[in-house]
């Protein structure tokens, strides 16, 4: 059993996820503005703001994981990477590692080939700063954290959403930074969280990006 905070536990990923670690025996607080209409049994709620420091700090402190699942929209696009460097700042200085919900913009369709995010033409033009705000975390901010600092950037396959939220199948495919899933089908949020929360408990990725698809 882990001490496991998530950051976002709320959202449509976060949510997932604290199911799934909630289901297993993991000792689980979701931080997040709003309590959730439905909280999910056994897990601990805290309502704050994560551009707060001090909040982020008291819930990180005590925490054998640190999940992160904040979206770069509304109040936070234009402040979501930085909040993210206080979140790894504040993970390396506990120790403890700290898995992010990422985008799929930053995986790459073939071996060698551009990461999606290379192109957005095709993509509207109102999603681009969300999108790039994503992938920046993946493509500068996390691999320029200190060493000391643990960290697994997890995501999701191009299809993948509160939009489009497929079923539970109780399975997923795991690969590096080229997408595991690039005939258009979409992951549901339980099988991310399954695999997300399968990669916690293994343990065995650090300082990688990887990504689930069906
Ligand atoms: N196919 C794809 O590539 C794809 C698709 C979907 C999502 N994603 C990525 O997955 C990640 C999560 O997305 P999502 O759709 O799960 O997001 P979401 O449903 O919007 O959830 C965001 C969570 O963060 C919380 N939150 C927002 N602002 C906060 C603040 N200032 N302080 C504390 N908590 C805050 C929200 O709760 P409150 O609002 O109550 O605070 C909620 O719990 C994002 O990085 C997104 O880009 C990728």
């Amino acid at each position: 059993m882990s001490r496991i905070t998530v950051i976002g536990g709320t959202g449509y990923a976060g949510s997932a996820i604290v199911t799934e670690a909630a289901a297993r025996g993991h000792r689980v607080t979701a931080l997040s503005r709003s309590l959730p209409g439905t909280p999910i049994p056994n897990v601990s709620y805290v309502q704050s703001d994560a551009t707060n420091a001090a909040t982020l700090s008291a819930a990180i402190e005590g925490a054998d994981i640190v999940v992160g699942a904040l979206a770069p929209r509304g109040p936070l696009a234009h402040i979501f990477r930085e909040v993210y460097r206080t979140i790894a700042c504040l993970a390396d200085t506990e120790g403890v590692p700290l898995y992010v919900v990422g985008g799929a913009s930053s995986l790459r369709p073939a071996p060698g080939a551009d990461r999606f995010v290379a192109d957005l033409s095709r993509i509207p033009a109102e999603l681009h700063n969300e999108i790039r705000a994503g992938a920046a975390l993946i493509l500068e901010d996390f691999p320029a954290t200190p060493t000391t600092l643990d960290w697994v950037f997890v995501s999701p396959a191009l299809r993948f959403g509160a939009r489009m939220p497929g079923e539970r199948l109780g399975r997923y495919r795991l690969g590096d930074d080229v997408a595991v899933q690039s005939d258009g089908g979409a992951i549901s949020a339980a099988d991310y969280a399954l695999g997300f929360v399968d990669l916690i408990e293994k343990g065995d990725h650090h300082r990688a990006h990887v990504n689930l698809g069906h």
